[in-house]
């Protein structure tokens, strides 16, 4: 499997603090990796630093092969690197199925007029995106629960509708992004 991610000795200094300090890793593709440690390890600084919210003092990050290093957050989103903050970030009182389809939001292929009028093109691909979203859905093992409203799943279910939303997001990005080369 090939190198889908890639960090080269990533460091960040603030003032007398060294936060992360030489920090590498590849990260192949398919690949599910964790990163522990006691608070104040680094852990929030590096997913920072990898999806650019932080500046680097020093190193160099690699996605795909290309040196991203430096580029903006929106971009490293564009690319499809997508995160979750510590902080759980739901629409807490729209349904399970509501919070993945918000995600489809860029991807939409009709027009306004299309929606009021309940026109074929935009029924046919309200349907695509929900079932897309079922399917996310299905394979987190969230779907027994889409029509429950997401502040009343249990906190780790919650983790996963996050994950779910973004997986969601970073395909409609994908879409959107080779529509818009077209
Ligand atoms: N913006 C900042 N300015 C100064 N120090 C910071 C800043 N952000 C984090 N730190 C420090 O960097 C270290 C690592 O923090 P952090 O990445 O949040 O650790 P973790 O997520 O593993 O608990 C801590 O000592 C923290 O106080
Ligand atoms: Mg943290």
């Amino acid at each position: 499997m090939s190198v889908l991610l890639e960090a080269k000795e990533l460091t960040k200094q603030y003032k007398g603090l060294r936060a992360v300090a030489d920090y590498s890793v590849r990260i192949k593709q398919g690949e599910i990796r964790g990163l522990i440690g006691p608070n104040g390890a680094g852990k929030t600084t590096t997913f920072n630093l990898l999806t650019s919210l932080v500046k680097s003092t020093s190193g160099t990050i690699y996605f795909e092969g290309k040196d991203i290093t430096g580029i903006r957050p929106d971009q490293i989103a564009e690319m499809g690197i997508c995160r979750t903050f510590q902080n759980i970030r739901l629409f807490k009182n729209l349904t399970v199925l509501e919070n993945v389809l918000i995600a489809t939001q860029i991807n939409k292929n009709y027009n306004f007029l299309s929606v009021l009028l309940s026109l074929p093109s935009f029924l046919k691909e309200e349907k695509r995106l929900i079932n897309y979203s079922l399917e996310i859905l299905e394979t987190m093992g969230l779907l027994y629960a889409k029509d429950i409203k997401a502040r009343n799943l249990p906190y780790g279910q919650q983790r996963k509708l996050e994950i779910a939303r973004l997986w969601q997001l970073s395909q409609s990005f994908s879409c959107w992004m080779s529509r818009r080369q077209v």
